[in-house]
């Protein structure tokens, strides 16, 4: 593992852990993503970075994404995106994986690599992998001018802004902005209606507001941290688009607090999980309200009937019914959108664990900020 010793020169802010600080940025960073790119009267996107007309993102037949860690993460929820705004089918797989298995590159199939640093090694010989296949491959990238973004066609700057902790908070809410504006671009040149259209775009202009909300709700969220940090292991649930925000959230918490956080499929407990379900494993689940709500409320009782802890990330109004949980409220946007805003309180949750253990957030042990060397 090669650590680049730039990373940390800037250190903490105000005896605060960088981390802290970059998520405290996320609502300004998600505005500057957002920044001169939403057009209300279209009720499209406009990305010009990707240097494709209409015409080409109409040939797009499927997406494939491809970044490591928690860019892989966030990849898998910009692949919803694009399925359910544009109707492209589309999918995300570990960049780390992808060049050894000789993959089948096909012209009309958009890659998308995703990196906040532009010079992870894997992900930069997927792309080359890709161009090498004679594939079209954009970037999402935060750093300007890095590895990535320069042997990409095009793409997207991210514009979080220096990201020094190792932890992605700021980087990786605007990798999904950026999936978002993706999918409302390729939507409005295919079959996304009008209305839809200025859905998403009052939706996403609505976010870093709502950010705000969800970080001023800390002090809950860390007092659930501290019981959540005394377990050894712990699951994070969710079901289609809140499975991602489940990887993610349990990737954060491993990373920082050294306990052993595995997600999983809310669908496929009974297949499995169910069987380490006692009062030490607790579950932090996530049950947006949405047209699996019931579901995934029943398998939340599942859960409780073994006994297991819950910590319960949803929305106002959802009916949990007898069930005892801690419960983190986010606010309400588009259906499609709520991975967003249910990812940051796994920030804070992740965070919170982390400090009442006493480690250092900022470098978790064995771990580089960007991986540049195979
Ligand atoms: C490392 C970091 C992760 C990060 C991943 C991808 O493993 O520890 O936090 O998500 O690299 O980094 P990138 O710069 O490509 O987004």
């Amino acid at each position: 593992v090669d650590v680049d010793p730039s990373a940390y020169e800037h250190g903490q802010i105000d005896g605060r852990p960088r981390m802290y600080t970059e998520m405290l940025e996320q609502p300004a960073s998600v505005e500057r993503a957002l920044r001169g790119r939403l057009d209300e009267r279209f009720a499209t996107a406009h990305l010009g970075g990707l240097e494709m007309d209409a015409r080409e993102l109409r040939a797009v037949r499927r997406v494939k994404i491809l970044g490591c860690g928690s860019a892989y993460y966030v990849g898998q929820m910009g692949a919803s995106l694009v399925e359910e705004l544009a109707r492209v089918p589309a999918d995300a797989e570990a960049a780390s994986e992808f060049r050894y298995r000789d993959p089948v590159i096909e012209p009309d199939t958009l890659y998308v690599a995703v990196s906040q640093s532009g010079e992870t090694i894997d992900t930069l010989l997927a792309v080359e992998e890709i161009k090498r296949k004679g594939g079209r491959v954009i970037g999402l990238v935060n750093v300007v001018g890095s590895a990535i973004a320069r042997a990409c066609d095009g793409g997207i700057y991210l514009h979080a802004g220096p990201e020094i902790a190792v932890a992605s908070t700021k980087a990786l809410t605007t990798m999904y902005v950026g999936f978002a504006l993706l999918a409302l671009q390729l939507g409005r040149v295919r079959d996304l209606s009008v209305a839809d259209g200025r859905r998403l775009v009052a939706g996403l202009q609505a976010l870093p507001a709502q950010i705000e909300q969800v970080l001023d709700g800390e002090e809950r969220i860390a007092e659930a941290a501290k019981s959540l940090a005394a377990a050894e292991s712990l699951f994070f649930v969710g079901r289609v688009r809140g499975y991602p925000v489940a990887r993610e959230g349990a990737q954060k918490f491993k990373e920082i607090s050294y306990r052993h956080a595995e997600a999983y499929q809310m669908s496929e407990l009974k297949h499995g999980p169910l069987a380490l379900i006692s009062p030490d494993v607790p579950t932090v689940a996530i049950v947006p309200d949405d047209e699996l709500t019931d579901r995934n409320v029943a398998a939340l009782h599942e859960i409780a009937a073994r006994g297991g802890p819950l910590v319960v990330v949803t929305h106002p109004g959802v009916d949990l019914g007898e069930l005892r949980a801690e419960r983190i409220e986010v606010p309400r946007n588009e259906r499609e959108l709520d991975p967003l805003l249910l990812t940051v309180p796994l920030q804070l949750l992740a965070y919170h664990a982390a400090l009442s253990l006493g480690h250092d957030v900022d470098k978790p042990r064995n771990l580089a900020k960007s991986v540049t060397v195979e």
